[in-house]
């Protein structure tokens, strides 16, 4: 995707940032009690009306990486999380935390080194990232995962996300997948995880992007599979 929109909502010790063409409306700032993010206000994000651990608080719940926050003195609060994870939304994306490395990221979404939302459908027009394509095209999978990796006593460490043209996503690194159930169901270090909308044996990459001629984004890098 190319780098986007981004507001900048600043305060007098910390700043949030808004990419929009991340921002995929799951409301989970609207909906966080307080007064951070009120719907119909100008400006919309007030971080002056809560602690700067509150922002915090609030700006990691969103899913896609959209949200960020920036202290005064220009650190970046957010610390990565202990393990990576991937969880695989009911009828939805692919959406993903830990310590990220996703391959042609825009450079302005600092919020993506600790979360995003990648497409499974195969119809995002903002691929890699979802952009809710999957409401409107009747995509279905509830997120069961058949297969369970191999037990890894090890956790966390970078996680490289890697979009193969026309092709699945390429994860290197300490990974679980939680199935649409909420279920701890796979570990492993290397996984290529549909993103065409067509495998039979979803999230996991079975071959079927060949045989449905699946084209990705013209920025999509990696080799072919
Ligand atoms: S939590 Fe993130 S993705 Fe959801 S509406 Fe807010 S900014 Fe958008
Ligand atoms: S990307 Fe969907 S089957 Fe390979």
């Amino acid at each position: 995707m190319s780098d986007g929109e981004v507001t900048k909502y600043p305060g007098g010790s910390a700043e949030v940032s808004w990419h929009g063409g991340l921002c995929i409306h799951i409301s989970e700032c609207g909906r966080a009690k307080g007064d951070l993010f009120v719907g119909g206000r100008k400006p919309w994000c007030q971080p002056d009306v809560a602690s700067n651990d509150e922002v915090l608080d609030i700006v990691m719940r969103c899913p896609t990486g959209a949200l960020s926050l920036k202290i005064a003195d220009g650190s970046v609060p957010e610390k990565v999380s202990t393990e990576n994870t991937v969880n695989v939304a009911y009828n939805g994306p692919l959406f993903v935390r830990g310590q990220l490395n996703i391959e042609g990221a825009p450079s302005n979404a600092p919020g993506l080194k600790f979360r995003a939302a990648l497409c499974r459908c195969g119809q995002s027009k903002n691929k890699p990232f979802c952009d809710n394509s999957h409401d409107g095209t009747g995509f279905k999978d509830y997120g069961a995962v058949g297969e369970t990796g191999k037990p890894c006593t090890e956790k966390g460490g970078p996680l490289t996300v890697r979009a193969a043209k026309d092709g699945p996503l390429l994860l290197n690194g300490n990974v679980t997948i939680v199935g649409g159930s909420g279920r701890n169901s796979w570990n492993g270090k290397q996984v290529a995880l549909c993103r065409c909308g067509a495998s039979e044996n979803k999230p996991f990459c079975d071959g079927s992007h060949k045989k449905i001629g699946f084209t990705s984004d013209p920025e999509a890098t990696g080799d072919d599979r």
